[in-house]
């Protein structure tokens, strides 16, 4: 377990696509020792809308409220577009164990987007501790690319 895991807020959030996996998730990362807000469903509801949760996931991440959030619906995508509609999000939708942890190093991802129907447990797990544990690399090129992406959504014309 890395150092700072017990200090890292970490956040989530699913629709009904996503419920099921979010409590294995939430329940797998409390007992790593991860602080962690849950943005609900609070009960499975067959006919709620992602945006209701995910929207104020992203935004506390966007905040810094929360370092790194984990949004699940039933196939990640939806989770992903609208992640991304929230300035200072960097979301993916994340399937493979690679892309968890290089998602971070070069691009600084702070939002991981999971497919309840998609991905099977074990393996979610494992790409969220890979999320979670891995640093922005910081590098010039790296931040050159982000900041390009920050004058984007500063100036969405241009
Ligand atoms: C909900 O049925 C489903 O459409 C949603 O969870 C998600 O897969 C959208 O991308």
């Amino acid at each position: 377990m890395p150092e700072n895991t017990e200090k890292m807020k970490t956040g989530i959030a699913a629709d009904h696509g996503g419920f099921v996996l979010k409590q294995i998730i939430k329940d797998y990362l409390i007992s790593l020792g991860y602080e962690i807000t849950d943005f609900g469903a609070y009960e499975l509801d067959n006919l709620d809308d992602y945006p209701d949760f995910i929207i104020p996931l992203a935004r506390a991440v966007a905040s810094g409220e929360i370092e790194k959030g984990i949004a699940i619906c039933g196939s990640g995508v939806g989770a992903a577009i609208v992640s991304n509609k929230i300035a200072g999000v960097r979301a993916s939708l994340i399937t493979d164990h690679f892309s968890a942890h290089q998602g971070v190093e070069d691009d600084a991802m702070n939002l991981i987007c999971l497919g309840g129907r998609i991905t099977g447990f074990a393996v979610a797990k494992e790409l969220v501790k890979s999320f979670l544990e891995a640093n922005y690399s910081g590098g010039e090129k790296y931040q050159r690319r982000l900041d390009k992406i920050a004058k984007l959504e500063n100036n969405p014309d241009k």
